[in-house]
């Protein structure tokens, strides 16, 4: 039995293992990693994949990560928060779709204000729709206090990503200050946990300077924490932000497509019950990205309801397909050749189940 082969039969995996199925470059070792992983995926998840309606709610954020199309100092950027009243026609959309559940997304903002805003808003979500739709929060780090209200008021799920294990990494990509420090991150993941949301994180993949080493790690990392669902997604350089002059050190769009791709799989195969999502970036290297993610292991679509006129103000990443309307999106998600034999889970929340058997 080739190594490979023995690696892919095995539970836990080392260091070494995870660098091992990264990088198998043979066409039959890639085929075989991808086929586990399919398999993996049908027997702990199955073959279907949920909605999660995605909201932008605001592109107010005080934070400066060096790589993010709307940090605070790019002038650029239009700044806008949606009103209560048209974040939730986006909700009424999404329960009309059949969607299990939305995400409401922003930039990272502290304050009363805010907190008070969002928690206001989960209420009125968790309203419209009697309890019936999944709530995810993505809005960046706040105190335990703050998770704590916003879990209260309606939230069960909460993405933030660590966008690198390696605090090197982190450090060149993140401004050199108090507000961006790692331990932060660390802290701010450990205090959802706590609260109890079903907690979601990940990564970029292909930051310039990236190495393999860094992505083992990352991998690593998600296993550590044990979490229950995974964002990960291909870096894409913004022209407006400092980090965009290392973009010639990030690899090409194919190789961050198929890293992406593998790192999907692996991940399945390591954390068989969790819940990965396709990300959108992966759709801004390839036409098709998002239905590769999905028969690569991923099991989570956001399709964008933001209204359209918000949305060239919401640019984390160039070329974003920012005008794919989330029902366009659905028929080109029902008609695709490559999701063959795969199921959309309308109306159903789509819990992890990861969550479910660590509870
Ligand atoms: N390319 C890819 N992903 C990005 N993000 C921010 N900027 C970029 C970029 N240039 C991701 C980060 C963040 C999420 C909301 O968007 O990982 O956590
Ligand atoms: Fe703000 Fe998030 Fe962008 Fe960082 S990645 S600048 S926290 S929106």
């Amino acid at each position: 039995m080739s190594e490979l082969k023995a690696i892919l039969q095995q539970d836990v995996f080392s260091p070494e293992d995870l660098r091992r199925m990264l990088e198998a470059d043979s066409a039959g070792d890639r085929d075989r990693i991808f086929a586990t992983a399919a398999a993996i995926r049908k027997k702990y998840v199955g073959n279907k994949f949920y909605l999660r309606g995605l909201v932008e709610y605001s592109n107010v954020c005080r934070k400066n990560c060096l790589y993010c199309g709307i940090r605070a100092s790019n002038r650029a950027v239009v700044r806008y928060t949606i009103s209560r009243e048209v974040v939730l026609n986006c909700v009424r959309h999404a329960l009309e779709m059949g969607y299990g559940s939305v995400v409401i997304q922003s930039g990272e903002v502290t304050g009363a204000p805010f907190v008070d805003g969002i928690e206001h808003l989960l209420r009125d979500i968790d309203n419209l729709s009697g309890g019936s739709l999944g709530i995810t929060l993505s809005c960046g780090e706040q105190s335990l206090d703050t998770y704590q209200r916003w879990f209260d008021a309606g939230a069960h799920r909460y993405l933030l990503r660590f966008e690198s294990a390696s605090q090197e990494l982190y450090g060149r990509i993140h401004p050199a200050d108090n507000l961006h420090a790692f331990s932060n991150r660390l802290r701010a993941l450990n205090d959802l946990r706590e609260v109890g949301y079903q907690l979601g994180s990940g990564m970029m993949i292909g930051l310039p300077g990236q190495t393999m080493e860094n992505l083992v790690g990352d991998l690593l990392l998600l296993k550590e924490l044990d979490v229950d669902m995974v964002g990960m997604g291909p870096y894409i350089g913004h022209p407006d932000t400092p980090l965009y002059a290392d973009s010639h050190l990030a690899g090409s769009p194919a190789t961050r497509l198929e890293l992406s791709l593998r790192m999907i799989a692996v991940l399945r195969i390591m954390m068989k019950d969790i819940n990965i999502a396709a990300s959108t970036a992966l759709d801004s290297l390839d036409p098709s990205g998002r239905e590769q993610a999905i028969a690569a292991g991923a099991n989570v679509l956001m399709p964008n309801l933001t209204p359209v006129n918000y949305r060239e103000n919401y640019f984390l990443y160039t070329n974003k397909p920012y005008l794919t309307e989330a029902d366009e999106l659905m028929e080109r998600f029902q008609n695709s050749a490559i999701l063959q034999g795969f199921a959309i889970g309308y109306r159903e929340r789509g819990d992890s189940k990861h969550y479910a058997a660590r509870s």
